[in-house]
């Protein structure tokens, strides 16, 4: 997955190249119209009674901007933040040093929350609810717990499905937001504003053209916008038209609706292989060769928002606008139940 054009986790470098592209102030945040709304309400808010913002949960596929929300957060409330994730946060006593460490009305970002193990999370329960820090002192029949006071801070967290968190956790936040795929629109305005940071020229065609194969997802936009920027510079003057952007993207096996080889293979296996499915989600994944959980969390949303895969309770289903996409025809003993959709 690291090698496809249109991954949506981070590729080597390319976090600080992305880094000059994310805007700092709501305002300069394109689409999540929803989210900006209730978060600005929360925000004036909280800096009217001079609070610390509630905890708040953000999740949704990759890519679309959960950590640039975290950092305009902290930004808007005039605060620091301090960035880690749940796999880096390996014992009780990592978590107890990052809170320790915290100022007042400092914005705390942990991404893929849902990867906490459960002694870290219980750690994390009095901090969010009291902000206070729980420290068990001796052992045995002798022990006792002393409690710390942490500073008032918010927590921000990120997952990709609020499902995968536990109960407990996922009751603790204020504030919960699902981020959804942007529209082609949205994706044009933001590869157009990055294209004026990057300094590239682009014609509206040609962004158009980049908006429409990046599965609604901002960091795809802006990595294909670097990758036909090179191509424009090379075999284009520069200039990023709607054919150079087309050209360039073909060349990358993107196609017109931001399917790569990986895509289109799972989906022409399970329509020549299984007669449209429904297969199960372990049998997707020794298809392509990925894990099941970057199928569910990452390559399934952008089809399932394209009407080409439904889930079932016995499987995974090509849809009709999956045949006719992939250019096959149904057949005889194809499942007739999937055609009824
Ligand atoms: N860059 C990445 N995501 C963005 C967004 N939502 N708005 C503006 N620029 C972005």
């Amino acid at each position: 997955m690291e090698d496809r054009i249109v991954t949506t986790g981070f590729r080597e470098g390319e976090d600080e190249q992305e880094q000059s592209l994310r805007p700092k102030a709501l305002r300069e945040y394109i689409g999540q119209e929803n989210i900006k709304q209730n978060l600005h309400i929360s925000i004036e808010a909280a800096l009217k009674r001079h609070e610390s913002l509630d905890h708040l949960l953000l999740y949704g596929p990759p890519g679309l901007g959960k950590t640039t929300l975290a950092g305009i957060i902290a930004s808007e409330m005039g605060q620091n933040i301090r960035i880690t994730s749940g796999p880096a946060i390996e014992r009780p006593g990592d978590l107890a040093s990052i809170l320790t460490n915290l100022a007042n009305g400092d914005v705390l970002f942990i991404d893929e929350i849902h990867r906490l193990s459960r002694s870290v999370e219980e750690v994390l329960y009095p901090a969010m609810e009291d902000y206070a820090l729980d420290i068990m002192i001796g052992k045995g029949p002798t022990a006792r717990s002393i409690r710390l006071d942490l500073p008032h801070f918010t927590l921000v967290g990120a997952t990709t499905r609020a499902g995968l968190l536990s109960a407990p956790l996922r009751d603790r936040f204020g504030i919960l937001f699902r981020l959804e795929m942007y529209t082609p629109q949205e994706l044009s305005a933001i590869v157009s504003r990055s294209a004026g940071i990057l300094n590239v020229r682009a014609e509206e065609k040609g962004i158009l053209e980049i908006a429409r194969r990046s599965r609604g997802t901002p960091r795809i936009a802006n990595r294909m916008l670097r990758r036909v920027r090179d191509f424009a510079q090379i075999r284009a003057e520069g200039v990023i038209t709607e054919a150079v952007a087309k050209q360039a993207l073909d060349m990358l096996e993107v196609d017109e609706l931001g399917l790569d080889k990986l895509d289109r293979t799972m989906l022409g296996t399970m329509i020549d292989k299984f007669g449209g499915g429904p297969v199960g989600l372990e049998t997707l994944g020794a298809m392509t060769g990925e894990d099941a959980t970057t199928i569910e969390d990452v390559y399934e949303p952008y089809l399932m928002q394209l009407g080409f895969l439904m889930r079932t309770p016995r499987g995974r289903v090509a849809t009709p606008a999956a045949y006719e996409h992939m250019g096959r025809k149904p057949q005889p003993n194809d499942n007739q139940e999937q055609m009824k959709i």
